[in-house]
C-alpha cells in the first residue's frame, strides 16, 4: 500500500462511511489465508490456473459441462440453483479434478433470493441502511444453504436518468445515500466475517455505467474524472472499505474506455488507489464486447486488455481459456498477473469456507426458504419503502364500508416482484387484492379493469358500476416487472395503455380514489395527480408487498418512505438531480410560455436557468415523502461557527410530531460548500436518521457529521476539505428549511 493510497483511502472511509471500519477476516488480512492460497498456487498448472478465471453459465444439467470441470477448466458457474445439481457439480469438481478446487457458485440475487423485498430502489426509499442490511443478510441465509455462494449485488450505479430502466437496480441519484446502502448490503450479504454462512457481495457495475447517454442501456457515457470522483466512484470506495469481496466492470464505455479494458480505473483507482484485493469479474461477456465496441479486433486481444487492467475472472467470453496460455507464450501477458488473479479467486473461495464444505444439503436448503424473519422484514421494507406523495383525506382508508379494488397492478403477483426476480415465486406472493381480503373489516370488491399495465382501453363500464357502490376506490396502476431493468429503457414515462384513463374515469364518479403505484422507476405522475385524492408510489414491492401496502392504506403505520431519486413533470427534463451544480443565473420565476408577449423581443439581461413550457423545478424533489402526520424543525443549531478539518459538526435540532398519528420522519442534513477551486453543488446530502414520534411530541435531537465528509477533488485533483464559508439545511427533503451557515478554517 503507498502513501498516497493509504492517505485518501483514511480520508474516503471518513467521508462516506455510515457504520463501522472495515470488518477483520477480509481479503488480505490473515497470513493463514495466504500461506493457505500460496501452497496451492504452487501446485497449479499454467491450464489450471486459466480454469480459475473462467466462469460459465451452468443451468439446468450437469452433464454438458462435467468434463471441462473435471478437467479444471472452470472456476466459477452462475445460474444453476438447484440445491442437488450444484451438490453434483461440487462433486465432480471435488472428487474428480486433478486438485479438487471447489466451484464457486453466482447468482443474481438484487433484493432477495425466495423471499423478495422491494426492488434496489425501493429499499432505498426507506432511507434505513440498517433494514437493508438485514433484507441482505436474510437473502444469504435464504441463498447460501442451497450452495449459493457470491450475489452479484449490490448495484451502485448513480442513476439520474429515469428512462434508463436499471434505475430499479441501484439506490437513486445521491453518492451519500447510495454508499450508505453500499455498506449495508456489503455487510449483510457478507456479515460481519465472511464465513461458511456468508454470500460473498459483487459491487457493480464499474463504472459510470448509470450515466448512459440518453438512458439507452449498453450505450456510452461522458463522465470527466472529476465528476466520476465526486460522484460516481463514491459508493464503490464505500463498500470496497466496507469489505466487498468482489466487483464486476461494467458493458459502458466512458469517455473511449470499456470499463473491462480501462486500466487506470481498475489496476490504477480500484486496487492502486483503494487498495482493492478482491476478486474482479466482467460483466456478461463484457470482455468479448470490447470487439464490438472497436476498442479490440479479436477475443485474443480483449483478453489481453482485460487482463492487463486488473481482472481476474471472466463471465462468459472465454478470452482467458482460450487465449491466455498462448498470449503468455509469446510473452503479451505476465505470469505474475495471471497469479494474482488466481490468488484473489481462491482467497474468496477459502473466505467462504468451500474447501471445508463443499456440499450442501437440499432439505436444509428447503427450510431456510421464507422464514417468519425474511417475510416479516420484507413486509416492513415494504411499509417503509412506499413514498405518500398526495393526500387529501383519503388515506388512510376510514368509515369505508365497501372497497372497491382496481387496476392491473392489484393481483398481479409476477409483476409485483420486479426485476430481477428469477427465484422469486408467484405462487408465494401475496398481492394487495388478497392482503386486503384478509385484513380489511368490510366489503371488498375487486373489478381490474385493465388485464395489464400495457391494455389499451376506451371505457371501463363495470369498474365504474363497481365503484358506483363503494365508498372508496383504490386503484393499483404501474408498470409489469418487465418494463424496467436491464435492456428495459422507457423514452415515454406516463402511466402506459389507459391507465391515467382508468384514473380519470373513476374520479369523475365522485367517490374518493387513492391511486397506488407500483413501478420500477419514478414515473412522470403528474398528468394523474388531480385524478386522486390520494397516491402511495411503491417501487415494485416483492413477496410481500400486499401485506406492507396493506399497512399503509388502513393506517396500521404511516408512509415514511422518501424519493431517493427526483420525480420529474416530464421527461423532457431529464437529466434533473437535486445536488446539480449551481449556475451563474441561477432560476427566479421567469414568464413562462402564456406569460409571453406576442412578437416579445429578445433580451440576453437577466435570464435565468428553467424550461419555458415546465419551468425549474421537478414534480416531487429528491428526499420528499409525506406521512399520516406533520413534523415541525425548530431550534436548528450548531455546536460551533468554525470547524477545524479534522473536527465533527454536531448538529442539534428539536423535531415536532404537530399531527395525529405516530409516524417516522426522515431527518435530512444538506451542505452547500460556498465558494470551491471549482463549481460545487447547490446543496449535498451529508446525513441522515429516522426518527419515530408519537401524536405531539417534541423531541431535542441531534446529528453528527465529520468535517472531512465535506472533502471532494477540486482543482487539484486531491480528495480535500476547502476552507470557506458553508450552509447548512435540516429538512424533511432537499427543497425546505432555512439555511444555518458556519465555516471551516
Ligand atoms: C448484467 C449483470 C448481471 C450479469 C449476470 C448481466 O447482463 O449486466 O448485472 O450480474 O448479467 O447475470
Amino acid at each position: 500500500m503507498n502513501i498516497r493510497y493509504f492517505v485518501l483511502a483514511a480520508l474516503a472511509s471518513a467521508a462516506f462511511s455510515c457504520a463501522s471500519p472495515k470488518p477483520e477476516g477480509t481479503l488480505g488480512a490473515g497470513s493463514e489465508l495466504d500461506r493457505k492460497v500460496e501452497d496451492l498456487l504452487s501446485r497449479m498448472t499454467l491450464q489450471e490456473k486459466i480454469g480459475q478465471m473462467n466462469q460459465i453459465s451452468a443451468g439446468g444439467e450437469v452433464a454438458p459441462y462435467a468434463a471441462a470441470i473435471r478437467e479444471g477448466k472452470v472456476g466459477s458457474i452462475l445460474n444453476e440453483v438447484d440445491p442437488v445439481r450444484l451438490n453434483e457439480f461440487q462433486r465432480i469438481a471435488v472428487e474428480q479434478s486433478r486438485l479438487g478446487i471447489p466451484i464457486l457458485v453466482g447468482r443474481d440475487i438484487i433484493h432477495g433470493y425466495r423471499t423478495l423485498f422491494p426492488i434496489p430502489l425501493g429499499i432505498a426509499a426507506t432511507f434505513d441502511p440498517e433494514l437493508a442490511r438485514t433484507g441482505a443478510a436474510l437473502a444469504a441465509a435464504e441463498a447460501r444453504p442451497g450452495g449459493i455462494h457470491w450475489t452479484f449485488s449490490p448495484m451502485l450505479d448513480i442513476a439520474r436518468d429515469p428512462r434508463w430502466g436499471r434505475i430499479a437496480e441501484g439506490s437513486g441519484e445521491d453518492p451519500y445515500l447510495d454508499a450508505c446502502m453500499a455498506e449495508a448490503f456489503v455487510r449483510g450479504y457478507q456479515g460481519e466475517r465472511p464465513g461458511s454462512s456468508s454470500l460473498a457481495a459483487c459491487i457493480k457495475h464499474f463504472a459510470g455505467y448509470g450515466a448512459a447517454e440518453g438512458g439507452r442501456d449498453y450505450a456510452g457515457t461522458q463522465i470527466p474524472e472529476r465528476l466520476l470522483r465526486n460522484v460516481y466512484l463514491p459508493p464503490f470506495e464505500a463498500a470496497v472499505k466496507a469489505g466487498a469481496m468482489t466487483l464486476m466492470t461494467s458493458f459502458n464505455e466512458n469517455d473511449g474506455l470499456p470499463s473491462t479494458g480501462n486500466a487506470p480505473l481498475v489496476r490504477g483507482i480500484l486496487r492502486e488507489e483503494w487498495g482493492f484485493d478482491g476478486l474482479v469479474v466482467t460483466d456478461w461477456n463484457s470482455m468479448g464486447e470490447m470487439i464490438a465496441h472497436g476498442f479490440t479486433p479479436d477475443r485474443k486481444e480483449a483478453a489481453r486488455q482485460a487482463l492487463e487492467a486488473g481482472v481476474d475472472m471472466d463471465m462468459m467470453t472465454f478470452g482467458f481459456l482460450s487465449h491466455l496460455e498462448e498470449l503468455l507464450k509469446e510473452r503479451k501477458v505476465r505470469m505474475a498477473d495471471i497469479d494474482e488473479a488466481v490468488r484473489h479467486i481462491l482467497k474468496v473461495k477459502y473466505m467462504l469456507g468451500l474447501f471445508d464444505s463443499p456440499y450442501v444439503d437440499p432439505a436444509a436448503a428447503e427450510s431456510a426458504l421464507y422464514t417468519e424473519d425474511a417475510l416479516s422484514a420484507a413486509r416492513r421494507t415494504v411499509a417503509e419503502s412506499a413514498i405518500l406523495l398526495k393526500n387529501e383525506g383519503a388515506l388512510p382508508l376510514k368509515g369505508v364500508r365497501t372497497l372497491l379494488v382496481t387496476g392491473p397492478m392489484a393481483d398481479s403477483p409476477h409483476d409485483q416482484l420486479g426485476t430481477w426476480s428469477f427465484d422469486g415465486e408467484k405462487d408465494r406472493t401475496v398481492t394487495p387484492l388478497r392482503a386486503l381480503r384478509e385484513q380489511f373489516d368490510g366489503n371488498v370488491l375487486y373489478v381490474p379493469g385493465l388485464k395489464y399495465t400495457r391494455e389499451v382501453r376506451t371505457s371501463f363500464p363495470e369498474v365504474l358500476e363497481a365503484a358506483r357502490k363503494a365508498d372508496a376506490v383504490l386503484a393499483f396502476v404501474g408498470e409489469e416487472a418487465i418494463l424496467s431493468g436491464e435492456a428495459h429503457s422507457l423514452a415515454d414515462l406516463n402511466l402506459i395503455g389507459s391507465q391515467s384513463d382508468l384514473l380519470k374515469a373513476l374520479k369523475a364518479t365522485g367517490k374518493p380514489v387513492v391511486a397506488v403505484v407500483m413501478a420500477g422507476r419514478p414515473l412522470t405522475i403528474e398528468r394523474d395527480l388531480p385524478s386522486c385524492d390520494a397516491m402511495l408510489y411503491s417501487f415494485h414491492p416483492g413477496t410481500m408487498g400486499g401485506p406492507g401496502l396493506a399497512d399503509l392504506l388502513l393506517g396500521k403505520t404511516s408512509p415514511s418512505g422518501k424519493t431517493p431519486v427526483t420525480f420529474l413533470r416530464t421527461v423532457g427534463q431529464v437529466p434533473m438531480y437535486y445536488n446539480h451544480n449551481m449556475s451563474g443565473r441561477p432560476y427566479q420565476n421567469e414568464k413562462l410560455l402564456d406569460e409571453i408577449g406576442l412578437e416579445a423581443g429578445q433580451t440576453s439581461l437577466g435570464n435565468t436557468s428553467y424550461y419555458l413550457d415546465y419551468g425549474a423545478s421537478p414534480l416531487f424533489p429528491f428526499g420528499f415523502g409525506l406521512s399520516y402526520t406533520n413534523f415541525a424543525f425548530s431550534d436548528i443549531t450548531l455546536d460551533r461557527d468554525c470547524y477545524g478539518k479534522d473536527d465533527v459538526i454536531r448538529v442539534s435540532y428539536t423535531l415536532s410530531n404537530t399531527g395525529q398519528a405516530e409516524a417516522t420522519e426522515v431527518v435530512q442534513v444538506y451542505v452547500r460548500d460556498l465558494v470551491g477551486s471549482v463549481v460545487r453543488p447547490v446543496k449535498e446530502l451529508k446525513a441522515f436518521e429516522r426518527v419515530t414520534l408519537a401524536p405531539g411530541e417534541r423531541k431535542a435531537l441531534s446529528i453528527e457529521i465529520p468535517v472531512s465528509r465535506l472533502s471532494f477533488y477540486g482543482r487539484n485533483g486531491e480528495r480535500t476539505v476547502e476552507p470557506g464559508g458553508f450552509l447548512l439545511w435540516v429538512a424533511g427533503d432537499s427543497a425546505t428549511g432555512e439555511p444555518v451557515p458556519f465555516e471551516v478554517r
